[in-house]
């Protein structure tokens, strides 16, 4: 299992505390079975730059390595939020790329509904440094699940879609997660890990969540492991639709 979505490193944002807490969160995720962790911690362009960041994310990589068993590896990335008024260049966010593919997992704001505005500098954002977005736990965003519709845009621009493994299991997301996921619109999977209590640990669980579809489930995994490896993902665009508070 590739976990394409934790704040698994120590001291840099609101995730491990510690590296003790890192590394009890390591031990859990690889019991589960995950072989690989890509570590994103948040990136707010107003606190530091791409490259001060970066200079810290190695030193708490670094903390963390030695607890990392063989055969199982941590990536390095960010959870880059992305607003209209973000006062870091694209050029430079793009810095922020997972390790060096042309993939970059970006958080977009909590709002009632994306303005044009926003996806107008997303559009630029990709046509300008040639990245493709991995648009973090697309289930979260209240924007989405009340227009659906807007994930076409997204599609059309070329962004892929991160779920995170809870969007199975909670009532309000599950019908849209399952229809995501049935569609062949999900691209990675994360447990956005931040500690080992109300948000430990828990790409297993899609296993429970998802039981008979462990094909539609290993196919998400084996293009987040195309990602991983910088190859071109093709996901051909399809519409999402909400009637009766259903997803279709
Ligand atoms: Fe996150």
């Amino acid at each position: 299992m590739i976990d394409f979505h934790s704040h698994i490193l120590p001291g840099l944002d609101d995730g491990a505390k510690d590296t003790e807490t890192s590394a009890a969160m390591l031990d859990e995720s690889v019991r589960q079975g995950v072989k690989t962790i890509v570590c994103t911690p948040h990136y707010y362009g107003k606190r530091s730059s791409p490259a001060q960041f970066k200079e810290k994310r190695q030193r708490a990589y670094e903390k963390l390595a030695p607890y990392c068993p063989d055969g199982v590896q941590l990536r390095l990335g960010a959870e880059v939020y992305f607003t209209t008024d973000s006062v870091v260049c694209h050029e430079d966010l793009a810095l922020l790329a997972i390790e060096d593919t042309r993939y970059i997992l970006l958080e977009l704001p909590f709002l009632k509904s994306f303005s044009n505005r926003l996806l107008n500098k997303l559009s630029e954002f990709i046509y300008e440094t040639g990245l493709t977005p991995v648009l973090a736990h697309i289930e979260r965003y209240r924007a989405v699940l009340e227009n659906p519709s807007v994930l076409y845009e997204f599609q059309q621009m070329g962004c892929l879609f991160q779920l995170n493994a809870e969007a199975f299991s909670l009532k309000p997301t599950q019908g849209f997660a399952k229809t995501m996921l049935s569609k062949g619109l999900v691209s990675a999977f994360g447990s956005d890990m931040h500690n080992n209590d109300d948000r430990a640990p828990n790409l297993k669980t899609l296993f429970d969540s998802l039981q008979g579809q462990e094909t539609l489930v290993q196919s998400v995994f084996e293009r987040s492991g195309a990602i991983l490896n910088d190859e071109q993902i093709s996901v051909q665009p399809k519409k999402v639709r909400k009637f009766f508070g259903k997803f279709f």
